[in-house]
């Protein structure tokens, strides 16, 4: 996954980090000379020879002030060079980050409606925020890792040449450390997968409760719902603290264990077998970097795991969303001059059957009306016309191109769509209205938006707003009230002045005399575009050219609202007198 993502640059960090444990070896082994000087030994190690060698041939005489120079320039070389290899390390793993945010930002715009509806807000921003978090930790640990493991090999071959029972012995107990620890660095892998689960469920549970603040306030819920999110706290708490407390364990034996071997080390070599003690120094220096770089693979090993509960998950969003990507922009332009036809249309939401067998089309220019009890299908056969929902059966087609030959995003470009529950963005009411497309200083711009918000009635209330249309109305238009919401929502689809309009329960908020004012700007446009209006109100669509009455999951009838009001028997007809229209 890591190589997938670092390409070229992994080799190069490796090779970085492989120069600097290398300077640095040459800094250690520079020490033999130096101390066999000091303590008047001979040094007969070939590595420490071949130093003296090197430096021989370089004009370098082996003098204690020389030989601490070279020391002073490796140690420093060896500084700039963990430095570039951290810097670059970060480099990557920042570009990394960059890189799975673009691309999971990218396919959740691109996903399904079907795939959307079984996630939550919070779930999408968990992934995005911090699960990438995680799987970008995780990136790190492992070159960490991949440092410590190049560092002891780097130093392998020296300390082989000086000690090699001795190297053997730290060999095998740094590996048997390790494999002690395998149950505890299991487990941490367990629980960073429960905690991604519980870190979702969290900022679920925590979005909900935000979002609904003002019904949860108003209604005294607040503390159940508080009760709820904080469950979702403590159980993440107690995931946590079972992490950190293996992480501790872990962490805890590393110095013990290297210390106990080093000790015993140069006892052996210094009282039993009376060892040079420049050499024992060194050979110690050596065998402490080797040993702790080898016991310190146990806790990165651990962070590893505990981190990679992130990888998993974004992998799994990534291949999970795949085959609920829509089709990229290509296809056939769709032409809206050329009517739109339902043919034989049957939908269902998994097992359960939704639309049976539709037919239905709308032609250009035509306002149709479509009625029906609650849940009887209307949205979601609106949902089939955006090309957001596929039939399970039957076609759609504008003409003769069928839905699949045409580029989707290009049709949805020229529709307007005023939803059930208005959509408004954290901005003002210009960025509203205009989708942050009119800067209040463009005044061509301006005009078109003040000549949509009058059509759509809400030019009065927006210039009595503080800042007029400057006026930022809070996240999800909370500082609107209901109606206003939904007419700011309609004056977004007028400035967008597309050629397929769609108003699902538009008026649903509004007052009589707005209600009545809709109902002439949607009449001002008869013929011009075409116009769907999905209603409760019969009244509403009186003046469409043709209706279609919809009643658990099928049209039941269709016509103008004369015909179907004048057809003896008719589930219109009764539904007028329901709503006490007589004529
Ligand atoms: N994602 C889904 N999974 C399963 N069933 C769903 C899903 N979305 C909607 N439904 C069901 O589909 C049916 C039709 O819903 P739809 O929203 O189309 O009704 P509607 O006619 O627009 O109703 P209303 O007038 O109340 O808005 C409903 O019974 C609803 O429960
Ligand atoms: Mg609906």
């Amino acid at each position: 996954m890591f190589r997938e993502h670092a390409g070229w640059r992994l080799p190069a960090l490796f090779a970085l980090i492989l120069i600097g444990g290398l300077v640095e070896a040459v800094g250690i082994l520079t020490l033999l000379p130096l101390l066999s000087a000091a303590v008047g030994d001979t040094a007969d190690n070939p590595f420490a020879a071949s130093v003296v060698t090197v430096l021989q041939s370089a004009g370098v005489a082996p003098t204690i002030l020389n030989l601490l120079l070279v020391i002073v320039v490796a140690f420093a070389l060896r500084g700039f060079l963990v430095f570039i290899s951290t810097y670059f390390m970060s480099i990557i793993v920042v570009d990394i980050r960059r890189r799975v945010q673009s691309d999971l930002t990218r396919r959740f715009g691109e996903m399904e409606l079907s795939y959307y509806v079984n996630q939550t807000a919070g779930w999408f921003n968990n992934i995005l925020i911090a699960e990438v978090a995680r799987f970008v930790a995780s990136m790190r640990s492992f070159s960490l890792l991949s440092v410590s493991v190049i560092n002891a090999l780097v130093l392998l071959p020296i300390a082989l040449s000086m000690k090699p029972e001795v190297t053997l012995t730290i060999f095998v107990v740094g590996g048997l450390t390790l494999i002690s620890m395998r149950g505890i660095i299991g487990r941490t892998a367990v629980y960073s997968r429960e905690q991604t689960r519980l870190q979702g469920r969290l900022n679920s549970t925590f979005i909900q409760l935000i979002q609904s603040f003002i019904y949860l306030k108003a209604t005294g819920s607040t503390r159940s719902a508080n009760q709820h999110v904080i469950n979702s706290i403590q159980s993440l708490s107690r995931t946590e603290l079972r992490i950190r407390k293996l992480a501790a364990i872990i962490v805890s034996v590393k110095d013990p264990i290297a210390v106990i071997v080093l000790a015993g080390f140069i006892y052996y070599e210094v009282e039993i077998l009376g060892g040079s003690l420049a050499e024992v120094i060194v050979v110690a220096l050596v065998l402490y970097r080797m040993l702790t770089q080898l016991v310190s693979l146990g806790p990165q090993l651990q962070v590893f795991n505990q981190t990679i509960g992130g990888v998993f998950a974004v992998r799994e969003v990534i291949a999970d969303i795949e085959p609920h990507l829509e089709p990229g922009t290509h296809g056939a332009r769709a032409d809206l001059d050329q009517p739109l036809s339902a043919e034989n249309v049957s939908f269902s939401h998994g097992e359960t059957a939704i639309l049976h067998h539709l037919d239905a089309v709308i032609r250009p220019n035509e306002t149709v009306g479509v009625v029906g009890e609650s849940g009887s299908g209307k949205t979601t056969f609106f949902h089939l016309l955006t090309g957001m929902l596929r039939p399970n059966d039957g076609e759609i087609r504008i003409g003769d191109t069928p839905y699949r030959d045409l580029d989707m995003a290009e049709l949805r470009n020229q529709i307007g769509y005023v939803t059930q529950d208005p959509v408004i963005f954290d901005g003002t009411a210009a960025d509203n209205i205009s989708l942050w497309q009119c800067t209040p200083d463009d005044e061509a711009g301006m005009e078109q938006v003040r000549a949509a918000a009058r059509l759509a009635r809400c030019d009065g209330f927006i210039s009595e707003l503080g800042n007029g249309y400057a006026t930022e109305v809070g996240d999800r238009g909370v500082r609107l009230s209901g109606g206003e919401r939904q007419r700011i929502a309609i004056a977004r689809e007028l400035y967008k002045n597309p050629r397929l309009l769609i108003f699902d329960e538009a008026s649903s908020a509004l007052d009589a005399h707005s209600e009545q004012y809709l109902q002439d700007s949607i009449e001002s446009m008869h013929g011009e575009r075409t116009v769907l209006i999905i209603t409760h109100r019969l009244a509403s669509v009186r003046d469409c050219d043709r209706i279609y009455v919809f009643s658990d999951g099928r049209i039941v009838e269709e016509g103008s609202f004369e015909t179907l009001f004048h057809t003896p028997g008719s589930r219109f007809r009764s539904m007028c007198t329901e709503q006490g229209i007589t004529a």
